[in-house]
């Protein structure tokens, strides 16, 4: 007899982004004159940047040419993108990344979800509540012991450090859903904790690009010995746009150790090279070669220029929501603004209301995690003029 893993059982019965897909296309269905604004999943709406876009093509005529086929690649990922990175994201910063430390791969995702293949089931994770949901439900599926950090406006998104010793911590900043961020002194503490405990922390910084203030960290690795404890997950998703190209990168620390249960120390980056290397193949060459066009100078002006677009997009929620007697949060530093859900409704019927009544789609707080109750994500990543159709329509 075939058994399951029955953790699996133990999951909300879908995907948060699939049950809210669900709900819309029900909707439309039965109100299809109904324009939807959609401000849920944060999925980008501005084309692809020319200089990326030109890329790929001609990365695709080499691809036709016999005497340029590029067949299976590095599972790592191509040095000339690696060595990009390594340059413009972390050399020119102050911090030192080598090649081997670099992962490319095809999503954020992908990578904080599968990052528990290497760590025993026996560790402690403590996850952030509210957070982006893969964290949870990956551990969940592995069978892990949970322990929740409460970020809420109580403690203006800071969360404490756990009660009980954590092994495995994921931290995001900018975050995903508040869209609030920890200042550098905040994520020391978080550091030190790891230090003192033999702890790792899962760092995702997807979104750094829309960090606009001062003093906040766009890696993990500007704080001291941070090398020695984290690794970082970035994404070229809301970067540059690339949620149906895919193309992401993982750093793992040459630093960075972990223990057999005999006290053995281990190199983390050996076991996450040999675990993609057995169960990834790559990103695709001609993905790679637009990931690595964002590097040009035209390129890092195009897509600042949306990353600016979509900043201002969410000033414009912001602000419109905080006129109209909304508690607001994020949407400085990130593509996200959380409020708080007005008159005691829950997060979900706060949802339903919205959708019925105003056709615009957002994505529930509770949906984050039990402390998400009675709070609700909108995104930035509409076009201008539906943006402002939503707030207009909230208004009204
Ligand atoms: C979100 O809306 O939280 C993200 O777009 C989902 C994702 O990046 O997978």
């Amino acid at each position: 007899m075939i058994n399951i893993n029955e953790n699996y059982l133990k999951l909300e019965n879908s995907y948060l982004f699939s049950t809210i897909a669900k709900k819309i296309e029900e909707y439309q269905e039965n109100n299809p004159k109904t324009e939807i604004i959609k401000l849920g999943i944060g999925d980008v709406t501005l084309p692809i940047v020319p200089t990326v876009v030109n890329a790929v093509k001609t990365a695709m005529d080499e691809m036709g040419d016999v005497d340029k086929l590029m067949g299976y690649g590095p599972e790592q990922g191509y040095d000339f993108l690696r060595e990009r990175i390594a340059k413009i994201d972390y050399e020119k910063k102050g911090i030192n990344v080598t090649l081997d430390e670099i992962f490319v791969s095809d999503g954020s995702k992908s990578d904080t979800g599968n990052i528990g293949d290497i760590f025993s089931i026996a560790n402690t994770v403590a996850i952030t509540d509210p957070i982006y949901p893969v964290y949870l439900d990956t551990n969940i599926m592995a069978g892990r012991k949970i322990v929740y950090m409460p970020s809420t406006s109580e403690n203006n998104f800071v969360p404490d450090l756990p009660e009980e010793k954590a092994d495995m911590i994921y931290l995001c900043s900018p975050n995903n859903p508040t869209g609030e961020v920890l200042k550098k002194e905040e994520l020391k503490v978080w550091v030190d904790y790891a230090l003192e405990n033999k702890s790792i922390i899962l760092f995702d910084g997807a979104y750094e690009s829309f960090i606009t203030e001062d003093n906040i960290p766009h890696s993990i690795y500007e704080i001291e010995r941070a090398k020695e404890v984290a690794i970082e997950f970035r994404s070229f998703s809301k970067t540059a746009g690339f949620t149906g190209l895919r193309c992401a990168y993982t750093v793992v620390p040459k630093e960075l150790k972990a223990y057999t249960k005999s006290g053995k120390k281990v190199s983390i980056n050996s076991l996450w090279n040999r675990r993609q290397t057995t169960k990834f193949n790559g990103v695709p060459y001609i993905i790679q070669k637009g990931a690595e066009a964002i590097y040009s100078d035209k390129g890092q002006k195009e897509i600042k220029d949306n990353i600016s677009y979509y900043l201002e997009n969410a000033r414009i929620i912001r602000e419109g929501l905080a006129n109209a007697g909304y508690t607001v949060f994020g949407g400085i530093n990130a593509p996200y603004i959380w409020l708080k859900v007005p008159d005691n409704l829950g997060s979900w019927e706060f949802f339903d209301k919205l959708l019925h009544e105003k056709g615009i789609v957002g994505t529930p707080g509770s949906g984050f995690g039990p402390n998400g109750e009675g709070y609700f994500r909108l995104t930035a990543f509409a076009s201008r003029k539906n943006t402002i159709e939503a707030i207009n329509r909230i208004k009204s």
